[in-house]
C-alpha cells in the first residue's frame, strides 16, 4: 500500500529532451510508475523510437511532439498542443539542454542566446503555460528542472551553459515560493557527470575522464538510470512537501573539498 505514494497512475507528464539520455530515462521511469507521457525534442525519429520503446515496456501512452525549443516565441503553442493531444498535463520535466564549449572572451552572443533560450527561457515559458493550465483546472502540479553541477560552481569555457543552469536554479526557487499557493511544487535535479551523448566528447578525453573519476567519490560516471529515483519522488505523492530544492545526484561530487 505504501508503494502507492510513488504511483503516477492517471497523471500525464510532459518531458522535454525525451528522445535520448537523461530525459528518456526519466520519461520511461515515470511511465513505469503509471504516467502517460508527452515527449518533446527536435528529432522525430528519436522520439518515435523512444515512444515505441516506452509504450511496449510499460503499456502507457507516449505521444510525441517534435519541436525546437530555440523557437522561443512558439513555446506557448507547444504547450497548448500538448494539452490538446493528452487532455491534461500534471508533471512538467524541463530536461532539454545544450551547450557550446568556447572561451568566454570568444563566445558569440548568438551562441549565448541560443543556449540560454533552450536551457532556461524555454523552461520559463513552459512553466508559465503549465501554471496557467494547473490554476485554471484547479489542480496541483509538479515541475522538475534538470540542473547541473553548473548550478553550484563554474568551470572554464562554458559560460552560456553555466549562466543558464545557475538561472534555472533561480527559476526553480522563485517559482517554488511564488506558486506554492497554487500547489505547484518546483524542484531541480543536479546531475553529476553522466554518460550520455552530451558528454561523449568529454569521456573520450583521457585527462577529463581522469579528472571526473578523481572528483567523484563514488569513482565512476553516472548513468541516466541513476537519476530516475529522485525524478519519480519529485513527481509523486511522496514528494508532496518538497519544493524549492535542488537534489544533486553526483556520486558525492559536491560533498568533496
Ligand atoms: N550528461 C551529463 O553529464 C549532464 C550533467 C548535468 C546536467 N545535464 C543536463 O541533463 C539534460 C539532458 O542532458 P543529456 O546528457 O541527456 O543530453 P543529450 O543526450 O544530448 O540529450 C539532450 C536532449 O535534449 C534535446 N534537445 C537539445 N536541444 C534541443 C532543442 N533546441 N529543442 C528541443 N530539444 C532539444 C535532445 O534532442 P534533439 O537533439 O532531438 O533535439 C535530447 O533529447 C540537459 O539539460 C543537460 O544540461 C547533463
Amino acid at each position: 500500500m505504501e508503494n502507492r505514494r510513488f504511483d503516477l497512475t492517471g497523471k500525464t507528464a510532459l518531458i522535454t529532451g525525451a528522445g535520448r539520455g537523461i530525459g528518456l530515462a526519466i520519461a520511461r521511469a515515470l511511465a513505469e510508475h503509471g504516467a502517460d507521457l508527452v515527449l518533446v525534442a527536435r528529432h522525430a525519429e528519436q522520439l518515435d523510437a523512444a515512444s515505441r520503446q516506452i509504450e511496449a515496456a510499460t503499456g502507457r501512452t507516449a505521444r510525441l511532439l517534435p519541436f525546437d525549443l530555440a523557437r522561443i516565441d512558439e513555446v506557448n503553442g507547444l504547450f497548448d498542443d500538448a494539452v490538446e493531444a493528452a487532455g491534461r498535463i500534471d508533471v512538467l520535466v524541463n530536461c532539454a539542454g545544450t551547450t557550446v564549449r568556447t572561451p568566454s572572451d570568444e563566445v558569440s552572443l548568438a551562441d549565448f542566446k541560443r543556449v540560454m533560450d533552450v536551457n532556461l527561457t524555454a523552461a520559463l515559458a513552459l512553466s508559465q503555460s503549465f501554471c496557467r493550465h494547473c490554476r485554471d483546472g484547479g489542480k496541483p502540479g509538479r515541475i522538475i528542472n534538470i540542473g547541473s553541477l553548473a548550478c553550484h560552481a563554474a568551470r572554464p569555457t562554458i559560460v552560456p551553459y553555466t549562466c543558464s543552469k545557475m538561472g534555472l536554479l533561480g527559476l526553480t526557487r522563485t517559482l517554488a515560493v511564488e506558486w506554492a499557493p497554487h500547489h505547484i511544487n518546483v524542484n531541480a535535479i543536479g546531475p553529476g557527470y553522466i554518460a550520455t551523448e552530451l558528454t561523449a566528447p568529454l569521456r573520450k578525453d583521457p585527462e577529463f575522464d581522469r579528472w571526473v573519476l578523481a572528483k567523484t567519490p563514488l569513482g565512476r560516471w553516472g548513468t541516466p538510470q541513476d537519476l530516475v529515483g529522485v525524478a519519480v519522488l519529485l513527481a509523486s505523492k511522496a514528494g508532496e512537501f518538497i519544493t524549492g530544492q535542488i537534489f544533486y545526484v553526483d556520486g558525492g561530487w559536491t560533498a568533496l573539498i
